[in-house]
């Protein structure tokens, strides 16, 4: 059965910019109600992917916290609980993206992405879990945003896609543990927006998206509409979808 998204709650972590903030425009035009979590967006980005979200007839609210300290999770729930006493639907996209050779990674890069990228989906899985029992209708939906590392091992970004195929394992313990009420899945998107902080040319991230079977880069919206679907169809548990134009199969 399709699931009707108005009116719910949904967490969106890294909701201000980038990847997250379509995710977040893409369930409020749904009718979701968003919970946007952000990090170190700035003032105007957050107003400006606030707005955008509140002009789609839904309510917004923004929560900054650092999600590779156990506190910010707390923080996220303390303000879900303020504002909207209950939660439906949550999407872990924050993360951090370090390109090292292995032999490079220090003790903090290794314990910075880990913290980000795995430690808190956990805990916000477990928040989320037991927040979402409360519901009149108990359940929900989690989706965790994953990366080719959980198709297998990437030179450039070892402790990234260790962290990411470690997120795919929890989202199938989580989704074996948490059902029949909580389904959980994830989403293993290929090139839909380059690299932040990195100065990539246009003819480079054409040679990216070459490497896919389709031949070109995606958009930050690909990965948004796979959200909804997720949201949306209520007998998929445990599933991991791609949304990278058959990258896995070259
Ligand atoms: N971009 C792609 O083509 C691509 C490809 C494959 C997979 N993905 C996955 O898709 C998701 C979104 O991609 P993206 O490119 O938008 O990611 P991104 O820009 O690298 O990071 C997403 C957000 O993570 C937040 N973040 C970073 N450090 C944080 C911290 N300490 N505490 C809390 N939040 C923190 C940032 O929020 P602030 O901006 O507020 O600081 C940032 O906007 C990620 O999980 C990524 O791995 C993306």
């Amino acid at each position: 059965m399709r699931m009707d998204l108005s009116d719910k709650v949904a967490l969106v972590s890294g909701a201000a910019r980038r990847v997250g903030r379509a995710i977040a425009l893409e369930l409020a035009k749904q009718g979701a109600h968003i919970l946007a979590h952000y990090h170190r967006a700035e003032a105007s980005e957050v107003r400006d992917a606030l707005n955008a979200i509140k002009s789609l007839g839904v309510d917004a609210h923004g929560v900054a916290a650092d999600l590779s300290q156990a506190e910010g999770v707390d923080l996220v729930f303390a303000a879900l609980r303020e504002r909207y006493g209950g939660l439906d639907i949550v999407v872990n996209s924050a993360s951090v993206f370090q390109r090292r050779g292995l032999l490079d990674v220090t003790l903090e890069d290794w314990d910075l992405t880990m913290a980000i990228n795995l430690r808190a989906p956990f805990l916000i899985t477990q928040r989320a879990a037991r927040l979402m029992a409360e519901n009149p209708i108990p359940g929900g939906v989690i989706i965790n945003i994953c990366d080719a590392g959980a198709d297998g091992p990437w030179r450039e970004y070892p402790h990234h896609g260790i962290s990411k195929s470690a997120l795919w394992m929890l989202t199938q313990v989580s989704a074996l543990t948490l059902g029949p009420s909580i389904r959980v899945n994830a989403i293993l998107p290929g090139a839909v927006m380059k690299p932040a902080g990195r100065a990539i040319s246009d003819e480079d991230w054409a040679r990216i998206g070459e490497r896919n079977v389709l031949r070109r880069t995606g958009a930050p919206e690909d990965v948004a509409r796979a959200v909804v679907y997720l949201c949306q169809e209520d007998f998929i548990t445990g599933e991991l979808l791609r949304i990278n134009a058959g990258e896995h199969l070259r």
